[in-house]
């Protein structure tokens, strides 16, 4: 079955029992309020009591802004309703509640954050909460440490490894942050101008060692669940709360990973404000409370074993952190921060600048120390 808007009230009927939202009499109103690539997303409401809604998030067995023609498992949505699961035990109210999980149709019923911001419209707009970049940085480290391979039996790893086994996602994302981005590949793009700084890195061979030993990190270090992709689109802020979604690309990987794309969406934030600065200040804020409260918040017993592998998280996420801020300028998928920028010679100015620095963490993600190292150099 494949969900449509014409196919809906249906399905809703045959499953109101388990969704348990609704009585099956109930008028409904269904739209469709997604802008992803990959899935659709509908808001259906109560048409009589229009705050009694809920979120459905359907995956249809391809990509969805490129068609039939690009098959791609719905699987990746049995991943995030794992990782749904997992967050809301371990970090609860940090997720949306799940309601329903319909593996063969492919559809979470979720609660409908109805009155939440995406957080990358509130840093375009300049606004900046810091206790939403310190949630987050909780939210990472409770979920990285309670299933972190050094807190586990054999046992239970091996539960998170199979029940987060997620290949497909995983090596999309290899393919589109740590590969075609740097060769030559059809979906790559990039304005005008910015021509010489991208024939400069692609033949920076320090650099593509660099990336090339990220790669290897990203696709074979299995330390604990990893959202995947933990950008500042995949966080909904309402009074001062973030709530994290999207987490079809969940896998047990690197958890430098989530630190690094969060980081880069608001480095990326901080180049696309260059001349505002009282947002780029408070940005830099937001970064360094984001990793202050991860450590603060990590635990493994041992104190050596912490302090070495919070370090090693820390290179990691710089280095992704890199690499992510790069794909987003000249790789398929960039982001709505820079390219709402409409005065060209501006835009090229903070690409460049973005261009310059993600390169410089990634070179340099073994030997930055600290956060204030980072800083230093914007
Ligand atoms: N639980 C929710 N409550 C309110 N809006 C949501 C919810 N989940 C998703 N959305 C909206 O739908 C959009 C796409 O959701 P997302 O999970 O990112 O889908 P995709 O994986 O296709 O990108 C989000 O940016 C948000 O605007
Ligand atoms: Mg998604």
């Amino acid at each position: 079955m494949e969900l449509n808007l014409a196919t809906l009230p249906d399905y809703l009927r045959q499953r109101h029992a388990e969704i348990r939202i609704f009585e099956s009499e109930t008028e409904l109103r269904i739209e469709e309020i997604g802008d992803g690539n990959l899935n659709t997303v509908y808001r259906v409401s109560d048409a009589e009591r229009p705050e009694r809604s809920l979120v459905l998030k359907h995956a249809p067995p391809y990509i969805k802004i490129l068609g039939p023609d690009y098959p791609l498992s719905t699987e990746r949505l049995t991943y995030e309703s794992r990782a749904l699961g997992v967050y809301n035990q371990l970090a609860s109210g940090t997720v949306p509640a799940q309601y329903d999980f319909d593996a063969e149709v492919a559809v979470i019923a979720m609660e409908d954050l109805r009155d939440a911001r995406v957080l990358r419209d509130d840093l375009i707009a300049g606004v900046v909460d810091t206790a939403i970049a310190e949630q987050i940085g909780r939210f990472m480290s409770v979920v990285h440490s309670h299933t972190h391979v050094e807190n586990l039996d054999s046992a239970t790893t091996q539960d998170y490894r199979r029940q987060f086994a997620n290949m497909t996602m995983q090596s999309i994302t290899a393919d589109y942050v740590f590969t075609f981005p740097f060769a030559e590949h059809e979906t790559n793009f990039w304005t005008p101008g910015l021509e010489p700084d991208v024939q400069r890195l692609k033949a920076d061979t320090d650099f593509l060692v660099q990336a090339k030993h990220l790669k290897q990190i990203f696709l074979t270090m299995q330390q604990a669940v990893t959202h995947g992709d933990l950008h500042t689109g995949s966080v909904l802020v309402q009074d001062h709360t973030a709530k994290v979604i999207d987490a079809e690309f969940a896998f047990y990987g690197p958890v430098g990973f989530d630190i690094g794309l969060y980081w880069a969406n608001y480095f990326l934030s901080y180049f696309s404000h260059q001349d505002t600065l009282d947002v780029q200040s408070a940005l830099k804020t937001a970064i360094v409370q984001t990793w202050d409260t991860y450590a603060a918040e990590f635990r493994i017993a041992d104190d050596t074993l912490k302090e070495r592998t919070l370090q090693n998280i820390f290179h990691d996420a710089v280095g992704f952190a890199g690499l992510e801020m790069l794909r987003r300028l000249i790789g398929a998928a960039h982001v709505k921060d820079i390219e709402g920028i409409v005065d060209i010679p501006r835009k090229l100015r903070a690409e460049r600048a973005a261009l310059q620095f993600g390169t410089t963490l990634v070179k340099q993600h073994q030997s930055l120390r600290d956060v204030a190292a980072i800083l230093a150099m914007l």
